[in-house]
């Protein structure tokens, strides 16, 4: 038994939790018969579904993602926003915000299969010097605070883009719904925005903090 082998040595970085703890990769049982290149492949395959994050940090490989995710998505629903007000561009916006709204779902869906089923957040997060075990710390009071955004967002995007889709003509113009819709749809990218940014709080304190 091979206890935390880098098969990517250089390019992941290995927090020494993963390579003392639940990071183990059984070499015997990547042996036999496929030699050294096949080994490579399966041993690389089971680093990351043991949540090898890519950021040099403690995170898992699912809070990379969603962390990096965000930076990305925040400055096109800005631009999609642009896009509507000042441009008129309003297929473009629908377009734009049915693939925002169908990527955070995945990445809530995403998030939360991780969460439940392969890292322990709270492992990664013991040498935040935020994190106490067993007691209430900044940790968590910084995910509470962003769980208060994750949860109604999504939700809210899902209402928001299923009355647009109905009450809006194909393609979509200004009309009676506009009000409501402008008032929702504002409400909407709000959370979208303090997800990320409290997200991002989570994720310094958690797992970047020493
Ligand atoms: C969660 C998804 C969405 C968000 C966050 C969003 C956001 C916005 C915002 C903030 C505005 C107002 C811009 C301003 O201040 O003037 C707007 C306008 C508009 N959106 Fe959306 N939108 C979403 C989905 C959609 C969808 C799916 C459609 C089409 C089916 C759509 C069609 C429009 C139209 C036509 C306007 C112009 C309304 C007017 O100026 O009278 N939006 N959207």
């Amino acid at each position: 038994m091979a206890v935390g082998y880098n098969p990517l040595p250089g390019l992941l970085h290995v927090h020494p939790l993963k390579r003392n703890g639940f990071f183990r990769i059984d070499q015997a049982g990547s042996r036999g018969g496929g030699g050294r290149n096949r080994r490579n492949v399966m041993d690389t395959a089971l680093l990351l579904a043991e949540n090898h994050g890519f950021l040099p940090t403690r995170g898992s490989l699912m809070l990379d993602f969603v962390f990096v995710a965000m930076i990305g998505v925040v400055p096109i629903l800005a631009v999609s926003i642009y896009l509507t007000k000042f441009r008129h561009k309003y297929q473009l916006h629908k377009q734009i915000q049915i693939v925002l709204g169908v990527v955070l779902l995945l990445t809530v869906i995403a998030f939360e299969l991780d969460m439940r089923f392969w890292t322990d957040w709270e492992a990664l997060a013991a040498d935040s010097p935020y994190y106490q075990v067993d007691e209430w710390s900044t940790v968590w009071y910084s995910l509470i605070v962003h769980l208060c955004f994750a949860i109604p967002t999504p939700l809210l995007w899902i209402f928001v883009i299923v009355r647009a889709l109905r009450r809006f003509p194909n393609p979509p113009t200004p009309g009676e719904h506009s009000r409501s819709h402008i008032f929702w749809a504002r409400l909407a990218a709000i959370g979208m925005c303090l997800t990320a940014v409290t997200g991002w709080v989570f994720y310094y304190l958690a797992f970047v903090a020493e």
